[in-house]
């Protein structure tokens, strides 16, 4: 199984992916973590670029192009050898972060986005994707360090990427809306009810 856990920086779906791998754990299944971008050491150079706090200056094309490098390495060197292996694989954020961020967010063509992250992924998708959604004032509120993105991209960026996120997510197939400002346990006890019935019982 391989499964996706998006939303805006400070939605919660670190916390949630952490409790998730828990209780994988506890059915004796092992889950492969990775994280975007980032995971490879190509995609670790990659978050530099794109994330080291003195932000260089790029085109969004350039960003798209760096984010689906990183996707790229990250899908063929570690995602697929792992489900080929017969591993779980839980990812926090994939292509529909691009979508969201670059396509509705910044503005670049969603057909292009679409187009990249096929060719990065190679057709790959998540069984099953899960948006934690929460208002940016809240994701703002939660993360200090969203701030500092915030004021480079401005709000109504975040405001767009979020409602990239919510019309995506009904098209996608295994895509799950979630209620980020729920609390913790609730959330988590959620999250597991979808993915509980795709664990095989020991026979
Ligand atoms: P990260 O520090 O991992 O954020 P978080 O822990 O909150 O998810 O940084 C990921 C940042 O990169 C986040 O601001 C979203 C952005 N991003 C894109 O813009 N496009 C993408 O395709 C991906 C994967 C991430």
């Amino acid at each position: 199984m391989f499964i996706a856990l998006e939303g805006l920086d400070g939605c919660g779906k670190s916390t949630q992916l952490r409790a998730l791998a828990q209780r994988l754990r506890q059915c004796g299944i092992d889950p492969v973590i990775v994280q975007e971008p980032g995971g490879t050491p190509v995609g670790e150079k990659i978050r530099v670029i794109l994330l080291h706090q003195e932000k260089l200056k790029m085109t969004p094309l350039t960003e798209l192009l760096l984010y689906e490098a990183s996707r790229s390495e990250l899908t063929e060197t570690v995602i697929r050898p792992a489900l080929a292996a017969g591993r779980w694989v839980l990812t926090d954020r994939y292509a529909l972060s691009s979508l969201a961020y670059q396509g509705y967010g910044r503005g670049l063509d969603l057909e292009l986005v679409r187009e990249l992250n096929r060719l990065a992924t190679g057709g790959l998708n998540p069984q099953v994707t899960f948006l934690l959604d929460v208002p940016v004032e809240v994701a703002l509120r939660r993360k200090g360090s969203m701030r500092d993105r915030v004021e480079e991209s401005g709000v109504e960026f975040y405001e767009r990427v979020r409602r990239g996120y919510l019309t995506e997510i009904s098209r996608i197939a295994g895509g799950v809306l979630l209620d980020g400002q729920k609390e913790i346990s609730g959330l988590s006890e959620e999250v597991w009810s979808y993915i509980r019935p795709l664990v095989a019982v020991p026979s």
